[in-house]
């Protein structure tokens, strides 16, 4: 898989007008959703390569991340005379840049793409490390493909429009990557002051190492053999809650049920690698405060496992594959753990969360 170039911009028409430049381009297309058309696209309609590209939108949301959006965005791409030396441009969130990269991956064997994310969930995680892909047979993100974009711009800008509750959605990955690399890291993020006016210069600073984490692990493994999985922590029982909260009547974000995830999931490495009990303290607790809390009981258990069980990351069908750390930065990947351990972790997520 080739490597991807990720430009953290402070002038994004200056530097998309440069990237743009640097690719041989016979038509260009540029991807929105319904809210990015409105609201980011006008930041870069000036450059003249943009005044000039077919505009391509789709719905917002991952309830428009289906097989019936792909088919339209392919079926304007070809009634539009693109060929295999077109260039795209994804401008959103996570599921325009999934969506539009395997578009673009796709397409006549696949036509180069620039990812430009306008989520701090997608700069942090989606835009970047190549997957691409849609939800299909209810499930997420289950047809798809590794594809890189040739570079992703970032412009933390564009964070300036986002709600509280995205920015701590996005933020859950970079504590995440946090976790998964080194104290220093860890510690300025689990300390970054939400309460006050956002100190977006900073977050601008911590998203960079954050995405530089992300591109180190993916580098070595592109297409999740081993070290990759480390990006999963969290996720396996991140996935079960989100899943969980899909079916009632208020949704949660993907990065509110990660950050909950890695509540259960730290204290899972608490029990299996001896990670650092303060440290398993401190991060729950800096959840609790920024997070609150998703509830479920004990008797909601088994339907979580089962969830769980549903995950594709697991390698066999009777076995759950998790991520586990033994201090922050070390890693233990394909880590098996009992049904008993599991419902022991939810039991931990539901005392101190409570
Ligand atoms: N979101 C995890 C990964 O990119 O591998």
């Amino acid at each position: 898989m080739s490597k991807q170039e990720v430009i953290i911009c402070n002038n994004l028409c200056n530097d998309l007008e440069k990237v743009i430049s640097s690719h041989k381009y016979d038509k260009l297309f540029i991807l929105t959703d319904n809210n990015t058309y409105r609201n980011c696209l006008p930041v870069i309609e000036n450059i003249s390569a943009i005044k000039n590209a077919t505009h391509i939108t789709i719905g917002v949301e991952d309830i428009n991340k289906t097989l019936e959006t792909l088919s339209s965005v392919w079926l304007k791409l070809s009634n539009s005379g693109a060929t295999r030396h077109s260039l795209m441009i994804n401008l959103g969130g996570g599921m325009v840049t999934d969506l539009g990269g395997f578009a673009a991956a796709t397409f006549k064997r696949g036509i180069p793409f620039i990812n430009i994310p306008t989520t701090l969930l997608s700069m942090v995680d989606a835009a970047v490390g190549g997957k691409t892909g849609i939800n299909f047979n209810g499930l997420k993100n289950e047809i798809g493909a590794f594809a890189p974009a040739s570079e992703v711009i970032i412009d933390s800008e564009f964070l300036k429009t986002l709600d509280n509750e995205n920015i701590m959605s996005g933020y859950a990955e970079m504590l995440k990557h946090g976790l998964i690399s080194n104290q220093e890291n860890w510690k300025e993020l689990i300390k970054f002051d939400f309460c006050n006016d956002i100190n977006y210069d900073l977050l601008q600073q911590m998203i960079a190492k954050s995405v530089a984490i992300k591109e180190k692990v993916v580098e070595q493994d592109p297409c999740e053999k081993g070290i990759r999985k480390s990006l999963n922590l969290g996720h396996t029982i991140g996935h079960a809650l989100e899943s969980f909260s899909l079916q009632s009547e208020h949704p949660s974000l993907h990065g509110y049920a990660v950050a909950w995830g890695l509540v259960s999931e730290l204290y899972l490495s608490h029990i299996k690698s001896g990670f650092p009990k303060d440290i398993l303290w401190k991060t729950t607790t800096f959840i609790k405060e920024h997070y609150g809390k998703l509830h479920f009981s004990c008797k909601d258990y088994e339907k979580l496992y089962e969830f769980m069980t549903h995950d594709k990351k697991n390698e066999s069908s009777d076995s759950i594959n998790f991520t586990l750390l033994s201090n922050i930065g070390e890693i233990n990947i394909n880590q098996t753990v009992s049904k008993e351990e599991i419902f022991e972790s939810l039991d931990f997520y539901c005392e101190t969360m409570g």
